[in-house]
């Protein structure tokens, strides 16, 4: 069976995409006690002494607004940390597997699909693109955007965060004019089971199959767990923007590259949760 070294297993993604693919590969999960990712003598260290096949890089500073503020220690985790993993798997001549966002795009004209040129607004995204610089052509990059998931205590994601508010009876102000493509964790993680198997060193997008306002998102919300619509605002994208990081406007991402798994619309994937 094909073993999988993989940082990051204990977030929203690493921990669902063990879960559902624990029967198809090993994992060999890496947490942050065995190797601080920027440490690069512990990186080195462990990556040697380990036997794997595939290094898949999840582990991230990944609070955005955060990242505004924490700049350096941003940089460090995801730049610095990102190429102290993957030099260590080039020199055991691993395949490598980054993992990033829709956020390296700039949202001005939409659709993205994996040709168009990131442009990173926010700190947190130029430190992803830094990420991809390092690893491209070289590594496989696997883009995802807002991923969301049945139950997770650890960490909420914006579907839950919704429902939990909405659940309190609390008013929420959601953007009219902006674009999102939420994406079922589930998706991502069958998605990345066949691009294992069909490795190249190129970008993917693995991304819901539909897109809309998070204002849309959040009925569609109240609709599948039959909330309170009344208590959803719209709220311009302006608005919504004050004293937070910048975030792609019209984030419409799609795939020119997927014609191996059907990712669920928003709609579909609720469903399921
Ligand atoms: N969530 C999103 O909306 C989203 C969207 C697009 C792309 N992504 C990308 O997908 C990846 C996974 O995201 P996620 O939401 O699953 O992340 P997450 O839940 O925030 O988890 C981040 C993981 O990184 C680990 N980590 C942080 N600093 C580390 C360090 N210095 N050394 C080693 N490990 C460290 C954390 O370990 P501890 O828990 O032990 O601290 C945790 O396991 C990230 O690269 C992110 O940029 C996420």
């Amino acid at each position: 069976m094909i073993k999988i070294a993989i940082t990051g297993s204990s977030g929203l993604i690493g921990s669902r995409v063990i879960e559902l693919l624990h029967d198809k590969f090993i994992f060999i999960p890496i947490s942050i006690e065995q190797m601080d990712i920027t440490n690069k003598d512990q990186v080195d260290k462990i990556i040697s002494s380990i036997d794997f096949d595939f290094f898949l890089h999840l582990a991230g500073y990944t609070n955005v607004d955060g990242a505004e503020v924490n700049k350096k220690l941003a940089w460090k985790i995801n730049v610095d940390g990102t190429y102290n993993v993957f030099t260590a798997v080039q020199k055991q001549r691993k395949k490598f597997v980054y993992i990033s966002t829709d956020f390296v795009f700039d949202g001005k004209v939409p659709p993205f699909n994996e040709n168009i040129l990131p442009n990173p607004l926010s700190y947190y995204a130029k430190t992803k693109y830094e990420g991809e610089k390092i690893v491209k052509d070289q590594a496989m990059i696997i883009r995802l955007s807002y991923p969301y998931r049945k139950e997770f205590p650890d960490k909420l994601d914006f579907v839950r965060s919704i429902k939990s508010m909405l659940k309190k009876n609390k008013t929420l102000t959601m953007v009219k004019d902006a674009i999102i493509t939420p994406t079922f964790i589930d998706d991502i993680a069958y998605g990345f089971e066949y691009l294992i198997h069909h490795f190249t060193p190129e970008i993917y997008h693995l991304i819901g199959s539909d897109s809309l306002s998070p204002f849309q998102a959040a009925q569609t919300i109240t609709s599948n767990f039959r909330l309170n619509e009344n208590l959803i605002k719209p709220i311009s994208f302006l608005e919504y923007s004050i004293n937070k990081a910048m975030r792609p406007q019209y984030s419409k991402i799609i795939s020119s590259k997927n014609n191996f798994y059907r990712m669920k619309s928003f709609k579909e994937g609720l469903a399921l949760l």
